[in-house]
């Protein structure tokens, strides 16, 4: 069953953020449903460590289309990151050493995190992004 719902209020009009985000939702989801499932723990560290490569890569491309356009408030959106960042990593390495650490709260954690930034400052970013390029779809 699924914990985090995608719905078209997330929808930034930015293709790419789109569906990496649509991406990290199914990854949550994934990861939710194996914890859900008891599966072994070296298959809910892999879709951990899966969602984490996905997730850091997302904010890459984030971080490189706010420089690009010298998005005035890069550096509180890089901060909402690069806290995040560090809770994964620290998570991953908790879990390197105690596999139990991976508990059902932390899909719960991920989704909530992700729909309060989606519509708080990704959508701050976009807003932003619509006033100086032109091939931002509405949605
Ligand atoms: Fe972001």
């Amino acid at each position: 069953m699924a914990i985090a719902f995608w719905q078209d209020q997330y929808c930034t009009g930015d293709h790419q953020t789109d569906r990496e985000h649509q991406d990290l939702f199914a990854l949550v989801n994934t990861l939710h449903d194996a914890l859900t499932q008891a599966e072994h723990p070296a298959t809910l560290r892999g879709i951990l460590e899966e969602l984490a490569s996905h997730t850091l890569d997302h904010f890459r491309t984030e971080e490189v289309l706010m420089q690009n356009h010298n998005y005035p408030d890069y550096g509180r959106h890089k901060q909402s990151h690069d806290r995040l960042e560090a809770k994964v990593r620290a998570l991953l390495q908790r879990i390197e050493a105690d596999e139990s650490a991976l508990t059902a709260d932390i899909p719960a954690f991920l989704a909530d995190w992700l729909v309060h930034h989606i519509k708080g400052e990704d959508q701050k970013m976009i807003s932003f992004l619509k006033t100086q390029v032109r091939d931002l779809v509405s949605c």
